[in-house]
């Protein structure tokens, strides 16, 4: 008779004591890591008895943010002052002419050989740190393996328009280019 009285008293207790082991799990820790990209980074700067920093994701500079001798810095002087002259619709007309457009394209959504033209502007500002997004983009041209844009193939753009064009004519593809941004509603 008296087990059947202690048998519930025990079985709260053991469940409070379940309840509070749960608790306890959950209980927020500030050391926990979310599951992200840079969860290996993290634990290994834990394992180190560093402090781990997460880091805010920034926004990347567009073209717009840009003073314009910072658009231009570093380019060859006479590429510099072609582009300062350089007019954008006749480089649209050359990157017909030359068959650019049978690798690359303005729609995001059309997946081509090389990579989309859609906002270029902007994502030459970041792509190679120190470089200015018309130097990139004039490397981009005339030395195609410079920098290889990550998920494209190198070598498949041909790398002799830096022989083939003017000064002017590349200055006039850059100004196009570079006329691919999102301030520009291009
Ligand atoms: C046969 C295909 C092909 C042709 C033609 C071609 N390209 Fe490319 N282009 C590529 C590929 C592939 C890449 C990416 C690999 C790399 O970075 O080298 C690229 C990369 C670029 C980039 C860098 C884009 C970025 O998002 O960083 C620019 C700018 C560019 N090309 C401009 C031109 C211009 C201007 C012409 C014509 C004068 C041209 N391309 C002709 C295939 C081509």
């Amino acid at each position: 008779m008296k087990s059947n009285r202690v048998r519930p008293i025990a079985w709260l207790v053991a469940s409070l004591f379940v309840m509070a082991l749960a608790l306890a799990a959950c209980a927020p820790n500030a050391r926990e890591l979310l599951i992200s990209p840079r969860l290996g980074e993290q634990l290994a700067a834990l394992e180190a008895g560093n402090e781990v920093v997460v880091a805010a994701p920034t926004e990347a500079p567009k073209l717009a943010d840009l003073a314009p001798e910072q658009i231009t810095a570093g380019l060859p002087e006479d590429v510099a002052a072609a582009l300062a002259v350089a007019n954008p619709d006749n480089g649209s007309q050359i990157a017909l002419a030359r068959g650019c457009v049978g690798c690359h394209g303005l729609d995001p959504a059309v997946t081509m050989t090389g990579p989309t033209w859609y906002h270029v502007g902007d994502t030459a500002v970041s792509r190679v740190p120190g470089e200015s997004p018309a130097l990139y983009i004039y490397h981009s041209i005339v030395n195609p393996s410079s920098f290889v844009v990550p998920n494209y193939p190198n070598g498949v753009m041909p790398a002799n328009y830096g022989e083939q064009l003017s000064k002017q004519e590349l200055a006039d593809l850059i100004a196009y280019l570079l006329q691919q941004n999102a301030a520009n509603g291009g």
